[in-house]
């Protein structure tokens, strides 16, 4: 039900995203990971984010496995679960960039539609979009979670790339390779990329 009907209507806090920033000095920002399954998402978050860090930023990092583990611990697999996790992932995300922090986020994200509902909630010009754009095979042969063998045994079923699809982003921000570079390189290729478009 909409927030008007419920008659729902939202504070103006005397601290504001804008005052926040100015304080911290840096703005806030929503890096989102987008790709399959062992592709290295978390890797590279968690590596960017110590850089950021480092530098004297303020971060987090909203993550599959964990969110999924908490928040979201009502959700499957199914695409209907999928769309939610990602919606509820995105609120929180809007929530944080209006904290002031530098939220980088880990989530498969395989459909389009969604991650393009997030990108118009949160603002396109808040919005950076990283694809992870690992092939399957690669994925596949890390199969650091031993996930792919239980999905291609059966024993799991909507597993992403195997019996749930994967629609790869058109327009990504940048795109990092993750069997052709090293993490290292890899941040590097991001954090051009973000320091150009927001620092
Ligand atoms: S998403 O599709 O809804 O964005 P999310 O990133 O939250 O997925 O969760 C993916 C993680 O859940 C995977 O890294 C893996 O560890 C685990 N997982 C368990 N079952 C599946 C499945 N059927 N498909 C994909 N990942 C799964």
């Amino acid at each position: 039900m909409s927030p008007e009907k419920l008659h729902i209507i939202p504070h103006n806090h005397a601290i504001s995203r804008a005052d926040r920033i100015q304080q911290q000095g840096h703005p806030s920002l929503v890096i989102w990971f987008i790709g399959l399954s062992g592709s290295g998402k978390s890797t590279l978050a968690s590596e960017l984010e110590r850089r950021l860090f480092e530098m004297g930023k303020r971060t987090y990092i909203l993550d599959g496995d964990n969110v999924r583990s908490g928040l979201n611990k009502d959700l499957d697999f199914s695409d209907a679960s999928r769309k939610e996790n990602i919606r509820r992932i995105g609120e929180v995300a809007n929530l944080m960039l209006d904290a002031g922090v530098i939220t980088l986020t880990a989530f498969i994200s395989p459909f389009a539609e969604e991650r393009e509902l997030v990108k118009n909630l949160v603002g396109a010009e808040n919005y950076m979009e990283v694809f992870v754009n690992c092939p399957i095979e690669e994925c596949e042969k890390r199969d650091v979670k031993g996930l792919y063998a239980k999905a291609r045994r059966g024993e799991i079923s909507n597993f992403t790339g195997i019996s749930s699809p994967f629609e790869e982003p058109q327009n990504p921000d940048v795109k990092v390779p993750t069997h052709k570079l090293s993490v290292e390189e890899g941040v590097d290729l991001v954090m051009g990329v973000l320091s150009k478009k927001f620092f």
